[in-house]
């Protein structure tokens, strides 16, 4: 039986309606702004092409890994991260990665939630005509410094988000939401495709396409290989037990190797297509100069009005896109708040008003200096707050938790259990062995190769 939050009551605890609905609750929590605002700054940062070539191999070899990973322990304990560790290995410090996980929610949260206080900002500029006329690379990117350093505006922005991401979780309406997100989402795919094609037709698209996807491997280093590693955990949601408590809704029925499958894949192709609008548009406006360029973390909030400006209806079309951005990173906001407040639901006893408040008052008094660290605050904006929260929590964090997985899984779980929970729905589990050496030695050792890089890097 369904009920209307997509998840079936045939067991207390629920289980997703089908197949499809895990899918695209899963995709609704992986896709966001991730794929939109920091995949594009990644490439950017590192080198272009040949971070998104390191990206797709990270993609394909690691995060699928650990998502499927990830899927099968939430599925074989149907618990909360902490619950996950205590029943395989009760009163072990193995908790202890649940409890990590859940600071690593709220902490990615409290700069996740400005970013999408500037998606909701944007909305709001576009509908008050903004942008207006054929949009210049000086004027966009003016625009969003002078509208990052408000204070008033960012907080403003800030607030939003973090209420409507408190009043959903409260209400116990994220059914909801994924169900609005349903209908959306495949809508956002046909606009991003849309401005793909426009972006590639621009007269002079060529130096951004070739900046983009013609690969210059003399650029390629360990660097490189810790950011792709890292943007593709924090793109599929994973290390911080997310996945395990998504895949602890899927029925034994279900095909987790498909899934999964799914899921990386549509992620992937909004983060490549992204990418396909950005830089050709990038390269392509006048008065941008490649050579005296300093990566703003605002780039795509200065490239979008851009592209928009170009399509008939610029407009309107501004308007859906930013409404639908703004609906992608509230599923995702909606699913890391979700993350401690089942816990302390579970544990603690909160009522779940209770928790989604607190939880949202402590992560926005967390966001503050992030919101001021783009020229709101000079001292906050040197330290580059929200980049420095963003490395800890959104890379080393969730690598470290992805590592956690890994170890746990192979010495305390054993392979051979997690094979036994796979083939239930998937009987002829083909990648068994690409899988299995990925999980036993490919993925911990990539992770810590790239974790003692930065331990060297550090000190
Ligand atoms: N994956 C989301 C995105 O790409 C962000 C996110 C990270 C959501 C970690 C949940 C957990 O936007």
């Amino acid at each position: 039986m369904e009920t209307k939050n997509g998840i079936s009551s045939a067991s207390s605890r629920g289980a997703w309606g089908s197949k499809i609905a895990f899918i695209f609750a899963a995709s609704g929590s992986a896709i966001g702004l991730g794929n939109m605002w920091r995949f594009p700054l990644n490439v950017a940062k590192n080198g272009g092409a040949v971070f998104v070539i390191t990206y797709l191999v990270a993609v394909f070899f690691i995060g699928f890994t650990i998502m499927l990973a990830e899927m099968t322990l939430g599925r074989h304990t149907q618990k909360n991260p902490v619950g996950v560790f205590e029943t395989i290995k009760p009163r072990t410090p193995w908790k202890l990665v649940g409890f990590t996980a859940i600071v690593t929610c709220v902490c990615i949260l409290s700069y996740y939630g400005v970013v999408a206080g500037w998606a909701a900002g944007y909305f709001f500029k576009i509908i008050t005509g903004s942008f207006k006329g054929d949009v210049t690379w000086e004027a966009s990117a003016e625009t969003f410094l002078q509208f990052a350093k408000n204070p008033m505006a960012v907080f403003l922005c800030l607030f939003v988000i973090v209420g409507i991401t408190v009043f959903v979780i409260s209400k116990g309406v994220k059914g909801g939401i994924e169900k609005f997100a349903k209908l959306l989402m495949p809508l956002l795919f046909i606009l991003i495709i849309f401005l793909a094609v426009r972006a590639v037709t621009l007269p002079a698209a060529e130096t951004g396409l070739s900046f983009y996807l013609k690969p210059d491997f003399s650029k390629f280093d360990i660097e490189v290989l810790f950011f792709a590693v890292g943007q593709a955990f924090f793109s599929m949601s994973l290390g911080m037990g997310i996945l395990l408590t998504y895949g602890s809704y899927i029925s034994k029925r279900d095909n987790l190797v498909s899934s999964a499958g799914w899921v990386c894949f549509s992620d992937t192709m909004v983060a490549l297509l992204t990418g396909i609008i950005i830089f050709p548009t990038l390269f392509a406006t006048p008065g941008f100069d490649p050579k005296g360029f300093e990566v703003s973390t605002g780039l795509m909030f200065q490239v979008f009005p851009i592209i928009i400006s170009k399509v008939p209806g610029g407009f309107v079309f501004g308007m859906i896109f930013f409404f639908l951005l703004l609906v992608a990173a509230l599923t995702s906001t909606v699913s890391l708040l979700e993350v401690p407040v089942s816990y302390f639901i579970d544990e603690k006893k909160w009522s779940r008003k209770k928790a989604a408040l607190l939880a949202g008052i402590f992560i926005f008094l967390l966001g503050i200096p992030s919101a001021l660290s783009e020229g709101g605050v000079p001292l906050f904006t040197k330290w580059g707050f929200m980049g420095k929260m963003d490395l800890i929590f959104g890379n080393i964090m969730l690598a470290v938790g992805a590592l956690f997985i890994c170890i746990f899984l192979v010495y305390i779980w054993k392979v051979k259990n997690a094979i036994k929970e796979i083939s239930q729905g998937n009987p002829r589990f083909k990648l068994g062995p690409f899988w299995v050496f990925n999980i036993k030695v490919l993925a911990p050792l990539a992770i810590i190769a790239i974790l003692i890089f930065l331990i060297k890097d550090i000190l």
